[in-house]
């Protein structure tokens, strides 16, 4: 028989399997001993009775210690106590690693620790639910685009210039050429490939040398951008909300099991669902004002200014025309307040802050020349980018999100750093 997992053993109640894994626990009663293992797939309550086993496979239990790795072979039996509603009757064991004195203890650890640690905390309950919760929002992302019609374009992570300003570039050699830097955004390219392809998204590692110490920021992590032509600022909010609703769903849908063990309440993402509120900068700006906060029109919304204005929502919140100053300098401006960019950040309801910007884009070569002069950006490292307002120019839209803002958001957790398998902070590139 080929090896059975403990996700799959519902198809196997009477039968004896083998189950490959590692002593995630154990206990003892007398003459009966339990050990828990794990298999990556899900835990297993393994029986152990004396008066049914031969002494050298009873005496195997002694040997064990957390996180050795074995086989286990026995009678799967239904028992609705035991965690995954299966328990084992054991038949034998193979031992085929012991483990020395484990690091992670069930105690309490402190989160320093545990990072230092990544590489055997991922084994956790609670990172094993992180992680899985995460590759459904992958996965969820792109069957949303790939069902409807985008195409997906890689965008490269070497790069010649600045997308998102350039205090935040991390900076290489490159040969002959002089400096490289890491992309902070695949959107220039995708726009390239939004004029061969109408819909396109990219999607994959970004960079950003933030200086902020934050529980939002990582200075490496992973983005999926989407970019459409013909579509304006309300096409772009349009999108952004229908996605976000069929990521949400389908990831309670086929993650609660996950989300009950990272004890998330569900209550606000049973909410995701179109249509999302949108209010004005100016609108954001007067909740503020009413909440008794002393902002300037103008600055850009920190976090807690975000944490502010979601808070008044019980759904993420479409936050659109921000003063241009703020914003980068692709953004095409509103043809009715100049002083305005037609920009979209989406803020997480219950604190999370920004998982998504975006904007319509400048589609006029002269104005764009104009910008990015204004910006004091070099101009020829944008000499390609302009061409695409050269050559039947329309206009477009796109938006980033964030996929460790968005895993924190639905995993309910108060910081970044648990929604990457490794994370990269300013303070940390190990292990
Ligand atoms: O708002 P940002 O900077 O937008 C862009 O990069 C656009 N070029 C995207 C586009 O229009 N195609 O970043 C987009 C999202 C943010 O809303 C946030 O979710 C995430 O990327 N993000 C970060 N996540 C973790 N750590 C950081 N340092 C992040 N910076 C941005
Ligand atoms: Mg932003």
């Amino acid at each position: 028989m080929g090896r059975i997992y403990i996700e799959d053993l519902d198809k196997h109640i009477g039968k004896e399997v083998t189950i490959h894994g590692w002593v995630y626990n154990k206990r003892s009663s007398g003459k009966i001993k339990f050990i828990i293992v794990r298999d990556g797939t899900g835990l297993l309550q393994c029986i152990m009775v004396k008066a049914t086993l031969p002494e050298e496979v009873f005496e195997t239990f002694g040997k064990l210690t957390q996180e050795s790795s074995l086989k286990v072979t026995g009678t799967v039996k239904e028992e609705p106590r035991a965690p995954g509603g299966f328990e084992l009757e054991v038949k034998d064991v193979g031992i085929i690693h012991i483990a020395h004195d484990y690091p992670i203890t069930p105690k309490e650890h402190g989160v320093e620790f545990l990072m230092d640690r990544r590489h055997l905390w991922l084994r956790s309950t609670r990172q094993h639910a992180i992680m899985r919760v995460r590759h459904q929002i992958i996965k969820s992302i792109r069957e949303y685009f790939d069902s409807n019609g985008f195409v997906l374009i890689d965008s490269p992570i070497l790069t010649p210039n600045a997308v998102e300003g350039t205090t935040t570039l991390f900076e290489t050699e490159y040969f002959d050429l002089g400096k490289a830097f890491l992309t902070q955004s695949g959107q220039l390219y995708g726009e390239a490939a939004a004029m061969a392809h109408g819909k396109i998204y990219c999607f994959g590692p970004t960079f950003r040398a933030e200086k902020s110490k934050t529980r939002r920021h990582l200075t490496e992590f992973w983005m999926v951008e989407p970019e459409v032509a013909f579509n304006d600022l309300n096409d772009n909010m349009d999108l952004a909300e229908d996605f976000l609703e069929y990521i949400v769903s389908s990831t309670l849908k086929h993650k609660s099991n996950e989300l009950e063990t990272l004890e998330r309440d569900t209550t606000y993402l049973e909410k995701v669902k179109k249509p999302l509120p949108r209010i004005t900068y100016d609108e954001a700006v007067g909740i503020l004002k009413d909440k008794g906060i002393d902002f300037e029109w103008g600055g850009d919304l920190g976090g807690t200014d975000e944490t502010v204005i979601s808070e008044q929502f019980d759904k993420p919140v479409m936050v659109h025309r921000y003063p241009a100053q703020v914003k980068a300098f692709y953004m095409k401006r509103d043809p009715d307040n100049d002083k305005l960019a037609l920009a979209l950040d989406v803020l997480a309801p219950e604190g999370y802050g920004e998982i998504i910007g975006g904007s319509q884009r400048e589609d006029d070569y002269d104005t764009l020349v104009e910008r990015i002069k204004e910006h004091n950006l070099p101009m020829e490292p944008f000499e390609w980018y302009l061409d695409l307002r050269k050559y039947g120019s329309v206009p477009h839209a796109g938006f980033g999100l964030g996929i460790e803002r968005t895993v924190s958001w639905i995993c309910g957790l108060d910081h970044v750093r648990e929604t990457a398998p490794f994370a990269r902070m300013i303070y940390r590139n190990t292990p």
